[in-house]
């Protein structure tokens, strides 16, 4: 919760979470089917803010209604009007007043106030996930979580882009809890509402379904976080994309962080530094960034977000395909207007994303930073050239992400419902 952090100085080294020992952690498997573990009391979360819970719930019925979404590209977009301005995207404490990098919320001094907000691994040790976690207590979780993502995917393909974003925007606030989940509610500030994901974030109602399936097995059993890591990975192999081992074992959080969403979540419009800076913070070196981007490779963005970039005639752009989105991403209006991450091959997860950046092709001014002529100019270069190496970065960084601060042991709960605490 932004209450708990401070600002101040931070080293990435600090925050990063990695290499510590977890030894002494405790670590607790689920009970088998039918007898869900004991659940710690459930911990009061920060009051409501004044924010709209109807404006939310909108947000979740529209994005998960792909006619609601063609029909209505100026209400989406007319929404993120108020904050489509460069430099003060997604991030409203990141404005020219800091220095790059240098101000990073931290967990602050207070220490978690109960069970449930206690993060073991945040701080002190490194994730205990195991691929093997479900084997015994709910043996078809898997097949049953394959199954709800792959008929969402048959009947719109985008989706599979947008479940891998949703497992981005959990990991990167709070950790990979399933707080970008939780609905508004008197105690709860949703993530759903923060800029990021206003009006953006899609998929909310594909893990309410699989977890539905799957509750009707194994009741209490599958927490909603590792829903969305298996999901998102599920996704992937289904637009040809790598697959890799998931690990298990997260359990779900009692709070959400709108505040931490509109921080710690990159922006289109940010620089290299800050991108770089931004993954670290989260335990994530350079060339996982990079990789991760390579997600960029499918899904879709709205006219906002890249309009400055196609009207700015820099040299960073192809004349041509400025031109080309121009028609489609006037300089007023039609904000919520859709162009293809990659014009090439929107609907595949491959690494034309990386070619296109080198014919200057990007459509987000934070995609054609990548190769700007910066530490990642090679990283961009080794991914164009080589599909295998993109493939097997992208799945590594994959799980990488999916390691930020889980909730284990007796920390956080299995939700129910993933939308609300139990
Ligand atoms: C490097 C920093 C990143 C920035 C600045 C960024 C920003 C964005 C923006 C602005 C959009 C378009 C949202 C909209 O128009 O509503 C988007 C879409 C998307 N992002 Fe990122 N992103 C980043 C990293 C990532 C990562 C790490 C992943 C996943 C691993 C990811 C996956 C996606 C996907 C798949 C879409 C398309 C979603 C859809 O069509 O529903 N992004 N991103």
């Amino acid at each position: 919760m932004g209450s708990e952090f401070q600002l101040r100085k931070e080293s990435p080294a600090h925050s990063a979470n990695l290499g510590h020992n977890c030894a002494n952690e405790q670590r607790t498997q689920p009970k088998p089917q039918g007898q869900p573990p004991p659940l710690a009391p459930v911990q009061k979360t920060k009051p409501n803010r004044g924010q709209q819970g109807g404006k939310n719930k909108e947000a979740a019925i529209h994005q998960n209604n792909p006619k609601a979404q063609q029909a209505k590209p100026n209400q989406q977009g007319d929404k993120g009007r108020e904050y489509a301005k460069p430099g003060q995207v997604y991030g409203n404490n990141r404005g020219k007043n800091y220095q790059l990098g240098d101000w990073m919320p931290v967990r602050g001094k207070s220490p978690p106030k109960g069970p449930n907000k206690a993060r073991p691994n945040e701080n002190s040790c490194h994730a205990q996930l195991s691929s093997t976690f479900y084997d015994r207590t709910c043996p078809n979780a898997l097949n049953t979580i394959r199954t709800s993502v792959r008929q969402a995917v048959s009947s719109e393909r985008r989706m599979a882009a947008s479940l891998i974003r949703l497992h981005f925007h959990d990991c990167f606030v709070q950790g990979c809890d399933a707080s970008i989940l939780l609905d508004e509610t008197p105690t709860i500030v949703s993530e759903k509402t923060a800029l990021p994901n206003l009006g953006s974030a899609r998929g909310y109602g594909i893990i309410e379904d699989a977890k539905r399936e799957v509750e009707k097995t194994c009741p209490g059993v599958v927490s909603c976080a590792d829903i969305l890591a298996v999901a998102a990975r599920d996704a992937s192999t289904l637009v040809g994309g790598p697959s890799w081992t998931v690990k298990l074992g997260r359990r779900d959080s009692t709070t959400a962080s709108h505040t931490l969403a509109e921080t710690d979540l990159p922006g289109p419009f940010d620089p290299l530094d800050r991108l770089i800076s931004g993954f670290a913070n989260k335990g994530l070196s350079t060339r996982d960034m990079v990789a991760l981007s390579g997600a960029h490779s499918i899904g879709q963005a709205q006219c906002f977000l890249f309009r400055d970039r196609i009207y700015s005639n820099g040299t960073d752009i192809d004349a041509g395909f400025a031109s080309t989105r121009r028609r489609q991403c006037p300089q007023e209006d039609q904000n919520g207007n859709l162009a293809p991450l990659d014009l090439v091959t929107p609907n595949q997860l491959d690494n034309t994303y990386f070619k296109n950046l080198i014919q200057r092709k990007g459509l987000l001014q934070s995609d054609q930073v990548l190769l700007g002529g910066g530490s990642t100019d090679s990283i961009v270069s080794e991914y164009s050239n080589s599909p295998p190496a993109f493939a097997s970065d992208f799945a590594a960084a994959m799980i990488r992400m999916g390691d930020i601060s889980p909730l284990t042991g007796q920390n956080g709960i299995i939700r129910t419902v993933c939308g609300s605490i139990n």
